[in-house]
């Protein structure tokens, strides 16, 4: 499952290749993807909007000005939707619409309304696809920065051999797991801590909190999607491991910061997501504790700080530090950033009423060396990706 996680965004124009798209969409599925597609109305000419969305489990959009589509996932929030664009097969038509900017019709507007990576894989007879205008159109969407994918050499539906048969669907989809493999993190080594710890009692009880590791799982993700290969340091939750990402699964402080410190000499980049226990009891009970007296005293004793021993290495990674606060939350997340000599810090509010603790959504306040950044309230998933883009832009500058 080498896509798992990946949200690909098909976009099939009116050209006889486009028969072969049933079986890229069947492949990418296969591959853990999910698979939206957008048809021209020349595509369906081709190939059956009922297909693709039988195999693609998703509605298949073919109109731009279709009220109840619209209604349902607005053409920008489609634009919005995938981690890549991929127009397959592309007509010379298509192809001179994308260059020239048009938004005539639902896909092309979908393109120019996007900013996520975009491919295009190119599919015609070969005198078209040799022909200066097509090759001019070819020479702006690279300048453009779209991922050229093809055409191949062989014989074509018109009769004709030579160059402008689409890519396989086999190439299409190893095209895209490479593509994802090597994001702006390729060869970068990070270490994430996620969820709560527990501090044993005695047998039966524990101290811990409320961290649900939704936040460190997202962002575990995240990275292993910007291309990095990921350690996931984990305290107990009920969560799925993130694709790509080898876990590691612990339960106390101590235990977290032992397995930080037996990994740290495979990482460039440490992101302490986990909400470890600051305290833990002095001596465990071997039995569990009885009721007896009316008071029980526990003496706790403080835990190490992984974050801060990490930060002050004389080799540091880059560091990413987490600060969970109930109030002031820029002023005291700073204090925390400067103390602990971290290189950005994410700010949460959290208690009661504010969240930040186990809800699915979240925002976060970025501080680094003269910069600040708010990330909105949003899904983890999505907040994990904005934070992990500024964490790439200012781990990128400081190498
Ligand atoms: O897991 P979720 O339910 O999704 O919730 C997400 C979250 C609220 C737990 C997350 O967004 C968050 O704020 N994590 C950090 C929680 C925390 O312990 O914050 P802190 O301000 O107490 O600690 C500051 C930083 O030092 C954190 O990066 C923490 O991981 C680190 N630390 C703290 C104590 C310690 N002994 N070792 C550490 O490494």
């Amino acid at each position: 499952m080498r896509l798992s996680g990946r949200r690909i965004l098909i976009g099939v124009t009116g050209g006889i290749a486009a028969y072969k798209i049933p079986e890229l969409v069947r492949q990418l599925k296969a591959e853990g993807a999910s698979v939206r597609l957008v048809m021209t109305e020349a595509a369906q000419s081709f190939v059956t909007a009922l297909t693709l969305q039988t195999l693609s489990e998703e509605v298949v959009r073919t109109e731009l000005v279709d009220p109840e589509q619209e209604f349902t996932m607005g053409h920008i929030e489609l634009a919005r939707w995938p981690d890549i664009i991929l127009v397959a097969p592309a007509t010379a038509d298509f192809l001179s619409r994308l260059a020239g900017g048009g938004a005539s019709d639902l896909l092309s507007s979908i393109c120019l309304a996007s900013r996520k990576p975009m491919a295009v894989a190119p599919a015609m007879n070969t005198v078209m696809w040799e022909n200066a205008a097509t090759q001019a159109n070819m020479e702006k969407l690279k300048a453009l920065g779209f991922l050229i994918w093809g055409p191949e050499s062989g014989d074509l539906a018109c009769g004709e051999s030579g160059e402008g048969r689409m890519q396989q669907p086999q190439q299409l989809s190893e095209n895209l797991v490479e593509h994802f493999s090597s994001g702006p993190l390729k060869d970068v080594r990070v270490m994430v801590t996620a969820g709560p710890t527990h501090e044993p009692i005695d047998p039966v009880r524990y101290i811990g909190n409320r961290s649900s590791g939704k936040m460190g799982f997202a962002l575990a993700q995240a990275f292993a999607q910007a291309g990095a290969q990921v350690n996931l340091v984990s305290g107990p939750v009920d969560l799925a491991t993130p694709a790509g990402v080898q876990r590691h699964d612990v339960e106390t402080a101590l235990q977290m910061h032992d397995q930080v410190l037996q990994l740290l000499d495979q990482c460039d980049l440490f992101a302490a997501c986990a909400a470890v226990a600051d305290y833990r009891v002095q001596e465990i009970a071997q039995q569990k504790i009885k009721k007896t007296d009316n008071e029980l005293t526990l003496q706790l004793i403080k835990n190490p700080d992984i974050l801060a021993e990490v930060a002050a290495l004389d080799n540091a990674p880059y560091t990413l530090g987490f600060a969970a606060e109930t109030q002031d939350v820029e002023n005291l997340a700073n204090k925390k950033r400067l103390a602990k000599n971290i290189d950005l810090i994410a700010a949460n509010l959290v208690g009661a009423d504010q969240g930040g603790f186990a809800d699915d959504n979240n925002e976060l306040l970025l501080l680094w060396d003269h910069g600040k950044l708010t990330l909105p309230m949003q899904p983890k998933t999505e907040l994990a990706k904005a934070l992990v883009e500024q964490v790439t832009r200012n781990y990128l500058l400081r190498k």
